[in-house]
């Protein structure tokens, strides 16, 4: 496969870009995790700034060069795979549309930074973004790979005739197509209607079952036990010697991460109505917390305290 740019230094620098703008990008995904956390600043910051960069250099591009925003191209590309229309379709709007996702998910994740606020819409931005990444993997490799016989030489007939068949249903689908999984992206972050009654109702019920199937004796769970457990101090991490050192000794309080700074919701459900209300997000908390401050796992019967606890308040 060859770059479609003849060689000089705008095409090693936008090389370079390119390079970094990946690894930067990989490394922000994957250190997203509170254990990770500084990590997950820097790349993001850099991952945003070479954004940024990006965009100055399109602009002072002018529509030339690696760095045009919308990039024509060549005959000679067209010529390689007889994919021409395809690509006369879809090059020019590869890197605007990339641009605008990455745009979305690095600015998003300065604005959670400074503004707890955005966290939601920044982790919903940035789901979109490897899925952005792949479909733009799968464009290039379909584009420009040079198939040689075989099954290969198929795929690529299958492609031009998919091109002749876009270029005939013209750009308008390409755009519409950018605004759906602009508009899936965001409606990710919409509230769900469905979600309305009291799921607390069901947590409650489920954690019941889960204590009972552990102990057949437990009939009710207590909320003072599970005070107890929220403040109860512990040898086993002196950074976090309780629950309460995260998310403060009153649980209606707003807490706050004791390694990353970062602000942790009020934990009592009368303050925060999201809470015991997603069994999947306690058991990955409780999975994690627990062995962190207790040095163990919690059991099914001090969950369900704990639980009770956060609906007593
Ligand atoms: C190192 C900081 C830290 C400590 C210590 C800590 N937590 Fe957490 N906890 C978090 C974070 C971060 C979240 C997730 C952020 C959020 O949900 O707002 C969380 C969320 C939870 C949730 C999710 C509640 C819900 O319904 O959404 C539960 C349950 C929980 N913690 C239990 C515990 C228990 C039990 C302990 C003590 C054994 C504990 N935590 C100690 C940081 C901490």
């Amino acid at each position: 496969m060859r770059i479609p740019f003849s060689g000089n230094w705008k095409v090693a620098l936008w090389r370079l870009w390119h390079g970094s703008i990946v690894g930067s990008g990989v490394v922000a995904y994957l250190t997203a995790d509170e254990d990770t956390f500084f990590m997950h600043q820097f790349s993001g910051y850099l991952f945003a700034g070479l954004v940024g960069a990006r965009l100055v250099a399109a602009v002072l591009a002018r529509g030339k060069g690696p760095f045009a925003l919308r990039r024509l191209a060549k005959p000679g590309v067209e010529a390689i795979s007889g994919r021409g229309p395809l690509i006369r379709l879809v090059m020019p709007w590869m890197a605007a549309i990339m641009l605008l996702g990455f745009a979305l998910a690095g600015y998003s994740g300065i604005a959670a930074d400074w503004f707890h606020s955005a966290e939601g819409l920044h982790k919903a931005l940035s789901e979109a973004a490897p899925w952005l990444v792949g479909g733009h993997v799968a464009l290039v490799l379909g584009l420009l790979w040079r198939p040689k016989g075989g099954v290969v030489a198929l795929l690529g007939t299958a492609l031009s005739r998919l091109g002749r068949i876009a270029s005939l249903l013209g750009r308008r689908v390409g755009v519409a197509f950018g605004a759906a999984v602009l508009v899936a992206g965001l409606g990710v972050t919409a509230p769900d209607p469905a979600a309305a009654g009291s799921p607390q109702d069901a947590v409650m019920a489920e954690l019941l079952a889960r204590a009972q199937a552990e102990d057949p004796a437990v009939t009710a769970f207590d909320p003072a036990r599970g005070e107890a457990l929220y403040l109860s101090r512990n040898t086993v991490d002196a950074t976090r010697p309780s629950c309460s050192a995260c998310h403060t000794p009153d649980p209606r309080n707003q807490g706050e991460h004791v390694k990353t700074g970062r602000v942790i919701d009020p934990m009592a459900v009368s303050v925060n109505p999201e809470r015991v209300s997603d069994l999947g997000q306690m058991d990955k908390r409780f999975g994690r917390d627990c062995p962190a401050v207790l040095g163990r796992d919690c059991t099914a019967l001090e969950q369900g305290d704990f639980a009770a606890f956060l609906l007593s308040r």
